[in-house]
């Protein structure tokens, strides 16, 4: 028996190393991981730089309450507003920071209602779970929180009667990762801004998957001409280990003054030194324009590789976070045995996307080793061949 929860589906494998790209199973067997542990290796495994910050850290300090200054937090904060007028609050997880985001949006506005999407993906907590726009995800937790609403993703048609005066914030992901690698019209969201700066609504960017050059750009946000008033990190903002944080606007600053909101381990001394290191080493035009070149070439070879293929419908993504959507959910479910097979990790999104999401230092060669596998088994003739 196991002396776990279920709430997990585990596949019958257990990662004992990894190596950059490259993951290794208790039985010693490699393979390449295009999950990147759900968008969170962004600079691939065992990095020698993230794993000395952390050792040098943990010989000097490893937590220090938040009733102390921090000059640590200080720093972070710093380079994630990149030169903007954002001001920034630590926690520990991605539910977290949006539980955050949604607090200081009622708290700033002093209005409740909160506008999220069909499909969404914001996480496990009740704000956040109530925020999510999937009824399968939040199955048997009722009563959800209150005066959250659902719109229809990339469609116009319901903004301008549902953005009103009483809208606190409306939150949305720039590209829908769990929801199935989903991205956002770009004129959409624009009308989005515009009606909430015109209805004094705050605009509340979850960044948590797309953040930290995941989709080319540091955020998500930059490639949509757009300024969230808050926007919310996690994911790859630690490689591994587990940080949040919320960045709002330094006017909303004052709702969340002493004793409004708090985390006993958020900004641990541990995390802000690998967060300000993963930034300091993602945030440079080289590294950010190398995941574009990547995901470019990725992208166009999926969709090459799509022309061939009878199980593909679409592909779609931006940057090194990429969907196949596949014809149906039986043919996902068997792709992902055979690509696992083949030595490739890969993640579901949706009932019937491949969702690919492998380390941003992912190298060309290993583009070409994955491309490989993918036609392998996806254009095979036959389900069962
Ligand atoms: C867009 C988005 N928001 C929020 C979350 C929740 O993050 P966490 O699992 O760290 O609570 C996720 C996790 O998948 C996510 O993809």
């Amino acid at each position: 028996m196991s002396y776990l929860f279920p709430n997990y589906q585990r596949k019958d494998i257990q990662w004992v190393k990894g190596e950059k790209s490259t993951l290794t199973d208790q039985k010693g067997q490699n393979y390449l991981d295009f999950t990147s542990g759900i968008g969170v290796m962004n600079l691939g495994y065992n990095d020698s730089e993230l794993n000395q910050v952390l050792a040098e850290q943990a010989a000097q300090l490893w937590h220090a309450p938040n009733l102390y200054e921090s000059q640590l937090q200080e720093k972070t904060a710093e380079q994630l507003a990149k030169g903007k007028d954002y001001v920034a609050y630590f926690c520990n997880s991605g539910a977290e920071a949006n539980e955050a985001a949604i607090k200081l949006a009622r708290k700033a506005t002093g209005r409740s209602k909160i506008l999220s999407f069909t499909n969404s993906f914001h996480g496990r907590t009740y704000g956040a779970m109530s925020a999510t726009g999937q009824t399968s995800i939040q199955e048997g937790f009722h009563p959800l929180v209150p005066d959250f609403d659902y719109l229809p993703f990339n469609d116009d048609s319901s903004l301008v009667q549902q953005i009103d005066q009483q809208t606190a914030a409306v939150l949305l992901e720039l590209v829908q990762g769990e929801g199935g690698v989903i991205p956002a019209d770009q004129q959409w969201v624009k009308k989005i801004e515009q009606l909430c700066h015109e209805n004094g609504a705050l605009l509340i960017i979850d960044e948590i998957q797309t953040g930290i050059g995941r989709t080319g750009t540091f955020y998500a946000y930059e490639q949509y001409q757009i300024e969230p008033d808050i926007f919310t990190l996690a994911k790859g903002l630690g490689n591994g280990f587990p940080v949040g944080a919320m960045l709002g606007k330094s006017a909303l600053a004052e709702a969340f003054g002493p004793g409004s909101h708090g985390s006993t381990f958020g900004g641990n001394n541990l995390a802000m030194q690998v967060a300000s290191k993963v930034v300091d080493r993602i945030n440079t035009p080289n590294f950010l324009l190398d995941v574009q070149k990547k995901g470019d070439r990725l992208s166009k070879e999926l969709h090459q590789l799509a022309e061939k293929s009878s199980l593909v419908k679409e592909v779609r993504g931006k940057g090194l976070m990429l969907g196949i959507e596949l014809i149906d959910q039986e043919t996902l479910i068997w792709a992902m045995d055979q690509l696992k097979i083949e030595g490739l990790i890969t993640l579901k999104a949706g009932q019937t996307v491949l969702r690919l999401l492998p380390p941003l230092i992912i190298t060309e060669e290993e583009i070409t080793q994955a491309v490989e596998q993918l036609e392998k088994v996806l254009c095979k003739e036959q389900i069962n061949d």
